[in-house]
C-alpha cells in the first residue's frame, strides 16, 4: 500500500478535541501545529504531528512538499443546489435593476426557471453539469459536498438529479418538496403524488430529505406531512427555513428530530434560545443573503447562546451562484461577526456533523478520512481574511493529491 507523506507543513491547523458538534467557545478552539507533516495511509490519516517527531519511514511513500504553506481539512458544504442545468444571469440582471427574488418566483421564474431547463436536460448532461460545479467546489477546497434535487418536481428528473450527485461523489439531499410546479394545482396534490410516486425511489439514493418552508412554497402542515413520510422511509430530515418570513421551521424542525434548519435570516430571539437548546444545527448561508439583498442571519447571537453553528455556500444558479467555501468565511468574518476560527469549525465539523459524517470528516487527525487542503498562504487566517482570492494550492483527497480541473 502507497502511503502519502505531506511534510514540513509550515502550519496545521484543525478543531481542538474529537466531539462534534462544536458549540459555543469550543467553535473557534483550534489547535495549531507549526512545521507539521501528515502521513496518509489506505485513505485515512495514519499519524500527524511536529516534523521533528516523525520517524523513519519504510516502504513506499510519496510525498508532498507542504513549504509555507498551511494545511486545513478539507472543507465540508453541507447545503449546495448544485445538480442544475442553465442559469439565471437575465434574473440576475433584473434583480440589479430592483426586481426582488419573491417577485421573480411569484411570476414562475426563480426555481421554476431552473425546474425547466432542468427537466429539459437529459441525464448525461445533468451528470456533465454537475460534474462542472464538482470540479469548481473542490477547486475553492472542497473536498466532501450535499447536493439537493428540487429542480425536477418529476419523477424522472428528481431521480435522475439524486443519481447525478452520486455519481458525482456528492451527499445526496432529495428536496422532493421545494416548489410546487405547475402542473398541479397547489401543495397538496403535489405532495400526494411525490410521496406515493417519488418518495420510494427518492428514499434508496438520497440519505436525507428537505423541505422549503415559506410563502409561496409550502406550509407548516405540509412540511410537517412531507417531512414525517420522509421520516418513515428512513432519511435524515432538513428545512429550509425562516428564510423570508417565520413560519414554525425552528418548532418543526426540534419537533422531529431534524438534523438541521438552514437559512434563519428572519430567525429572532426565541427562534436562537430554541434551537440553542436543541440537538438541530443552525446552517447558515451568508452568500445567499447579500446576493438577493437580504440581512443576514443572527449568527453570532446562535453561536453565542450554544447553538451548533455550521456555514455553508446554498451554491445554486437563483439566490447563491457562488461555490466558494473561502469566500463563505470571509462572509461569516466580515458580515456575521465570526472568527476565522470559529468559520473554520463550521465548515469543517459541524458541517460534518450535519451530514453524519464527523466521525471521519471535517478534521485533520489520525483515523478521520486523509482529506486536507493545503493554501499557499503565510498564515491560515488568510482563508477568510483574503476576500475572493483562491489559495487552494493542493488538495488531498482519501489521502491521494487530487488534479484541480
Ligand atoms: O436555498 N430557498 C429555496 N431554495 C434555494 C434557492 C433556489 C433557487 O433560487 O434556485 C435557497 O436559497
Ligand atoms: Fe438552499
Amino acid at each position: 500500500m502507497t502511503r502519502l507523506l505531506v511534510r514540513d507543513i509550515a502550519q496545521l491547523v484543525t478543531s481542538a478535541g474529537a466531539t462534534a458538534p462544536l458549540r459555543g467557545l469550543a467553535l473557534g478552539d483550534l489547535e495549531v501545529i507549526v512545521d507539521a507533516y501528515v502521513l496518509c495511509a489506505g485513505g485515512r490519516i495514519e499519524a500527524m504531528g511536529r516534523m521533528r517527531d516523525l520517524g523513519r519511514l519504510d516502504g513506499e511513500v510519496d510525498e508532498l512538499d507542504g513549504r509555507g504553506q498551511a494545511a486545513i481539512p478539507g472543507l465540508v458544504d453541507c447545503h449546495t443546489h448544485a445538480c442544475f442545468a442553465g442559469d439565471r444571469a437575465d434574473e440576475f440582471a433584473l434583480r440589479a435593476g430592483g426586481a426582488t427574488y419573491e417577485e421573480l418566483h411569484a411570476s414562475g421564474g426563480g426555481i421554476l426557471s431552473t425546474v425547466r431547463a432542468t427537466r429539459a436536460a437529459s441525464e448525461e448532461e445533468l451528470a456533465a453539469a454537475m460534474h462542472r460545479h464538482r470540479g469548481w467546489m473542490l477547486n475553492a477546497g472542497t473536498t466532501t459536498f450535499e447536493a439537493k434535487s428540487g429542480y425536477g418536481l418529476d419523477h424522472d428528473t428528481e431521480i435522475a438529479q439524486l443519481r447525478a450527485i452520486r455519481r458525482a461523489g456528492g451527499v445526496p439531499t432529495w428536496l422532493g418538496a421545494h416548489a410546487v410546479p405547475p402542473e398541479f394545482a397547489g401543495g397538496d396534490p403535489y405532495l400526494e403524488f411525490v410521496l406515493a410516486e417519488v418518495l420510494p425511489e427518492a428514499a434508496e439514493i438520497a440519505e436525507a430529505a428537505d423541505v422549503f418552508l415559506e410563502d409561496g412554497a409550502f406550509d407548516e402542515h405540509q412540511a410537517r406531512r412531507y417531512l414525517t413520510a420522509c421520516r418513515d422511509a428512513g432519511l435524515a430530515l432538513r428545512l429550509h427555513g425562516d428564510q423570508f418570513t417565520v413560519q414554525g421551521a425552528v418548532p418543526l424542525a426540534i419537533e422531529l428530530g431534524a438534523r438541521s434548519v438552514d437559512h434563519l435570516e428572519a430567525t429572532g430571539p426565541d427562534g436562537v434560545r430554541a434551537l440553542a437548546a436543541s440537538d438541530v444545527t443552525a446552517v447558515v448561508l451568508p452568500a445567499s443573503a447579500p446576493f438577493i439583498g437580504r440581512a443576514m442571519p443572527p449568527a453570532r447571537a446562535l453561536v453565542d447562546a450554544g447553538a451548533a453553528v455550521a456555514l455553508a455556500t446554498d451554491f445554486n444558479p437563483g439566490s447563491a451562484f457562488c461555490e466558494s467555501l473561502p469566500l463563505v468565511c470571509s462572509l461569516a468574518a466580515t458580515q456575521l461577526k465570526l472568527s476565522p476560527a470559529e468559520a473554520l469549525g463550521a465548515c469543517t465539523v459541524n458541517a460534518a456533523h450535519v451530514l453524519g459524517r464527523s466521525d471521519r470528516k471535517g478534521r485533520i487527525a489520525p483515523g478521520y478520512d486523509a482529506d486536507l487542503v493545503l493554501l499557499d498562504v503565510p498564515d491560515w487566517r488568510y482563508l477568510a481574511y483574503h476576500l475572493g482570492h483562491d489559495h487552494v494550492a493542493a488538495v488531498v483527497v482519501g489521502g491521494e493529491q487530487t488534479e484541480l480541473p
